[in-house]
């Protein structure tokens, strides 16, 4: 069995643990392992598919980032490059596919691989942890584990000087899943997401009026797609006099090394999709819920979108006030 490798999307902590470990299961029972670099759109581009060895990848194992890189380019809307893959997939005698990639590409690569009769297996690699059909991507924990190490240090001089107000931006982009889980565990004041409406004067109000004087600091999180992203500081001291002291996580907070939850995920879940497809599996997405690896063939683009935890985000938002 040689079976191809693509990274789609953004990067995610993990990444390069699933390669590795699918790689060095792959290699044990004697099958091959090929990736390619810039995902679809550097194969149709000409780029020819790499053996991976597992001691290609013994080094970037733990690290964040991706050994092979990717592209966000929807390469694959177009018809002539569909052909173009199959008799590219044809020719370089691939017989199929383990994509790794974000919601974005989740949702629309696979249909188009499985109509074009290529067997894929895919894993669900964001921080932004916004895949329908799993409760957690590779790379979400980490991502949160590195907002936490900011978090942490920012407390520590919230407490040295008492009476001022803190942001911290997370990444997610039109997703607040991240921003939430980050905020609820960190103890924040308040979180703003994209998925929910808030009234920022009455937010601003109440940290002012309540968060500041009983912690003796405030904390807010909010995710990067939220209206006020860019403003959010401005509008701030507009509206109750005090200062923002910010902090935006940007793209550092996918790029660290994988945590062990992370780790784990990724060699479990690159194990269930060497064992799909070795099982002759022919589609199908690799998820974990409850902390139960499974093959989730059902269709992606039916599933709601995962939202955060309306509950959790309405008692961070308002438990200050009881
Ligand atoms: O991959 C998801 C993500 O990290 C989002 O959280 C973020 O908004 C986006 O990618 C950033 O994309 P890019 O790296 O293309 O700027």
């Amino acid at each position: 069995m040689k079976t191809l490798l693509v990274v789609s999307g953004g990067d995610a902590p993990g990444i390069n643990a699933v390669l590795y470990h699918y790689t060095q299961l792959a290699e044990a029972k004697g099958d091959q392992v090929v990736g390619v670099m810039g995902s679809f759109a550097g194969l149709l581009q000409g780029e020819r598919a790499r053996d991976l060895s597992r001691h290609d990848l013994e080094s970037v194992r733990t690290l964040g980032g991706s050994y092979l890189t990717s592209s966000r380019a929807p390469v694959l809307r177009d018809e002539n490059n569909r052909t173009q893959l199959v008799k590219t997939l044809i020719d370089q005698k691939i017989d199929n596919v383990v994509l790794l990639g974000g919601d974005g590409s989740l949702r629309h690569i696979p249909p188009i691989l499985r109509e074009l009769g290529i067997a894929c297996i895919s894993l669900p690699t964001t921080i932004d942890n916004d895949v329908p059909g799993t409760d957690q991507t590779i790379g979400f924990d980490t991502a949160c584990n590195f907002a936490h190490h900011s978090i942490d240090a920012i407390l520590a001089t919230a407490r040295a000087l008492p009476g001022r107000v803190f942001s911290v931006e997370t990444l997610g982009g039109n997703t607040g899943m991240l921003a939430l889980d980050i905020a609820y565990a960190a103890g924040a004041h308040a979180v703003l997401v994209p998925e929910y409406s808030y009234d920022l004067p009455a937010m601003s109000k109440r940290i002012v009026d309540k968060c500041l004087p009983r912690a003796g600091y405030a904390l807010l999180v909010f995710s990067e797609g939220i209206i006020h992203a860019r403003t959010f500081n401005e509008d701030f001291q507009q509206l109750t006099g005090h200062k923002v002291r910010d902090t935006r996580l940007g793209h550092a907070q996918r790029a660290v090394a994988p945590s062990h939850q992370d780790r784990l995920l990724a060699k479990r879940m690159a194990q269930a999709a060497y064992e799909a497809l070795r099982g002759e599996m022919r589609w199908g997405m690799v998820v974990s819920n409850g902390g139960h690896i499974s093959i989730y063939q059902g269709d992606l683009q039916k599933l709601p979108p995962r939202l955060p935890d309306r509950q959790l985000y309405d008692q961070i938002n308002e438990m200050n006030d009881e």
